[in-house]
């Protein structure tokens, strides 16, 4: 048995703000999970903060032309504030350019460098001459060398998503010059992950098998595949310097330091820290996403071993990831919904956040976001639910009672059993809290407000009140009972709803022993007003959100447009041979069964012809009536939906393959060529 927890949670990269992905993969869950400890009454230690240091703080630094500072302050007050606003309830949220944390990792580095756990490398890596610098493998670009595209990173091509090294690439160019990298040797400190590897086979595969599969998998094919050591400094401007003489230029990497900040961020919580992580009694809690496994299950916990001293986590949930409207997240395409703006846009909505994400929790597997699916959970769930019936509950007790909570008389067998169904999932919840399934215990608490709704409806106390008050009264003191209980049972999960329910029934504190108890609401009380804890949420608002990712799905496209290559090159007498002219429309009209084509009457000063063009998805026909338009004039007669086509119009074909007229800038006699 334990006796406090230390829950970490993954420390946010501070260079962009938060989106739904980060949230339901590490913040809502972990939350959920500190929130039901310290229900239980148990001692909890909930950190966060934000990851400050590494490559892409830099990038974005530069191209922005602030410095990485700039970047860090501004990203850590967003994402801080934001997650405040959505209730995650950090005991602290610090961040890893603080002094407490510079100290703390530079001593832990100091001491495994005294204890002569790294060993020291001298290996070859790219530098730009010109700017004096080495090049992190973000900082080289070329072309990739299996799709071909440009533009691919020393690490990765985001083109075709293969992963690269910077020696990969065809063509390399550093980003801060321009010019070719050259191979130049530095020397590094390498923490030997190989020297741990017995005893993390022994501490998981033998003693962790009941981590998540997803985690326990991933820790044995690594393990299996044998550990390198790996290095833990960089040649980097950016980051805390490496404690060591004869080290200038050289800082910890950011997958160094940054685990660290959970040890630093404590300190700054409480004087006491150390209890939170040496004493055997102590239990810590890693919530992550899925591909921070290897850094918190292999490369964290060798640093623990090589330093002495320090627990190991007993868990380590990760996640999956979430996709949104079926595609990747994706911060530099935008594809994305920021939790700031989500804020800033559906104001009051911070539990319905949490319980959509929740419900749709990519526990096992990746799962998908859709505005669609967040509108019915809302709808259908969260309003016609668990709203209905709490308010159907208070409605009658207001109606019947003047808001005083009447005493309930001799229990049927059907209360019994209600209650008995309300205990089991209750017990099913618990279950599932403790075991990390997040998802299936929503729908444990949800499953006591359908019980709460089918018992109101078997029951009918509107018709009842007429003919036997006694029943009516304890039918509407146990559908408060429940109503109480939903707001123990759904704090975690919705903490601003479960407040408010719980301010109306005058419950003073929320415990989690309370849950499954029928008295919770005492004979007399007056209850507040019933009011709509839940509110359906219109098309127009998804609409908006929808209409929000398409503007930034078209955008990407835009950016994203290069020119076609051009055709092999051809002769002037060649090109001679096309008869190109100017006509003007007389008329224009749709094709019936043929929704891409217009059929066109231009005058081309010869006495008019025919032309079939496959541009009706862009064009309204009368607005192209009068409109000087080229055409080719010697293009083969050929037969579309029965109408001969003399003739071809030329249009231009823009990024988003829109077909665009091509017209004289000016008045030109219909007729006249074109060359
Ligand atoms: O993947 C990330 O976003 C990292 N910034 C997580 C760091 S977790 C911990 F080690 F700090
Ligand atoms: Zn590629």
């Amino acid at each position: 048995m334990y006796k406090r927890t230390l829950i970490t949670s993954a420390l946010p990269y501070a260079n962009g703000p938060v989106h739904i992905g980060h949230l339901a993969g590490v913040y809502v869950p972990a939350d959920i999970y500190a929130r039901y400890l310290r229900l239980k009454g148990e001692e909890v230690m909930f950190i966060g903060g934000s990851d400050e240091h590494g490559v892409p703080i830099t990038i974005k630094a530069r191209n922005e032309g602030v410095t990485p500072q700039d970047i860090v302050d501004r990203y850590h007050k967003i994402i801080k504030d934001s997650f405040e606003e959505l209730g995650i309830s950090f005991d602290i949220y610090g961040r890893t350019t603080s002094k407490t944390h510079h100290k703390t990792a530079s001593d832990f580095f100091r001491t495994l460098y005294d204890k002569g756990e790294f060993i020291e490398k001298t290996s070859e890596q790219l530098y730009d001459e010109e700017a004096g610098e080495f090049l992190a493998d973000r900082y080289v670009v070329g072309t990739c060398p299996h799709c071909g595209k440009d533009g691919a990173y020393g690490d990765q091509c985001e083109a075709c998503g293969t992963s690269l090294s910077p020696s990969d690439l065809i063509n390399p160019k550093s980003k801060l010059s321009g010019s070719t990298p050259v191979l130049k040797e530095t020397s590094h400190w390498y923490l030997p992950l190989d020297k741990w590897e017995p005893k993390l086979r022994e501490w998981i595969l033998e003693n962790h098998k009941e981590w998540r599969p997803n985690v326990y998998g991933q820790c044995k094919s690594w393990l299996d595949l044998g550990l390198q050591p790996r290095a833990v400094s960089r040649d980097l401007k950016w980051g805390i310097p490496v404690p060591v003489e004869g080290a200038e230029g050289k800082v910890l990497y950011v997958w160094f330091d940054a685990p660290i900040g959970y040890i630093s961020n404590t300190i700054d919580a409480t004087p006491d820290w150390e209890k939170w992580w040496k004493d055997p009694e102590s239990r810590m809690i890693h919530f992550i996403g899925k591909d921070n496994i290897v850094f918190h299950c292999i490369v964290f916990p060798s640093m623990l071993m090589a330093h002495g001293g320090y627990n190991l986590p007993d868990n380590v949930p990760a996640n999956e990831f979430l996709n949104l409207e079926d595609d990747k997240i994706s911060t530099s395409r935008n594809w994305a919904v920021w939790l700031h703006e989500y804020l800033r846009e559906l104001p009051g909505k911070q539990d319905v956040l949490r319980y959509v994400l929740t419900a749709n929790a990519p526990e096992t597997k990746d799962n998908n976001f859709t505005w669609k699916d967040f509108q019915a959970r809302n709808n259908n769930e969260l309003v016609a639910i668990l709203g209905n019936f709490i308010n159907r509950a208070t409605v009658l007790i207001h109606k019947y009672y003047g808001g005083m909570i009447p005493a309930a008389g001799d229990l049927s067998e059907s209360d019994k059993s209600m209650m008995e169904e309300v205990r089991e999932s209750i017990r099913s919840l618990s279950n599932n809290l403790d075991n990390f399934k997040f998802r299936e215990g929503l729908k444990d608490a949800m499953n006591v407000a359908r019980i709460g709704n089918k018992y109101l409806a078997d029951n009918e106390p509107w018709k009842l009140i007429k003919t036997d008050p006694v029943r009516t009264a304890t039918i509407l003191n146990l559908s408060i009972q429940i109503c109480a209980n939903l707001a123990v049972i759904f704090e975690p999960f919705m903490p601003f709803m479960a407040a408010r329910l719980a301010e109306q029934l005058r419950l003073k504190e929320l415990k989690w022993d309370m849950a499954g108890s029928f008295d919770l609401v005492a004979d007399g009380i007056e209850i507040g007003s019933p009011e709509l804890l839940f509110e359906k949420i219109d098309d127009s608002v998804v609409e908006f959100q929808i209409n929000k990712l398409e503007d930034a799905k078209k955008k990407n496209i835009l950016d994203e447009w290069k020119p076609a290559q051009v055709k092999e090159t051809v002769e002037f007498p060649t090109f001679e041979k096309m008869d190109i002219r100017v006509g003007k429309v007389l008329e224009c009209e749709r094709i019936p069964k043929a929704d891409k084509l217009l059929k066109f009457k231009i005058d081309d000063g010869m006495g008019g012809r025919t032309i079939v063009s496959g541009i009706a998805k862009f064009y309204n026909p009368e607005e192209l009536v009068g409109k000087e338009v080229c055409f080719i004039a010697n293009f083969a007669p050929r037969k579309l939906k029965g109408v001969e086509s003399q003739g071809m119009i030329l249009s231009a074909e823009d990024a988003d393959g829109r077909l665009v007229v091509i017209s004289p800038s000016g008045p030109v006699k219909p007729g006249s060529s074109v060359g």
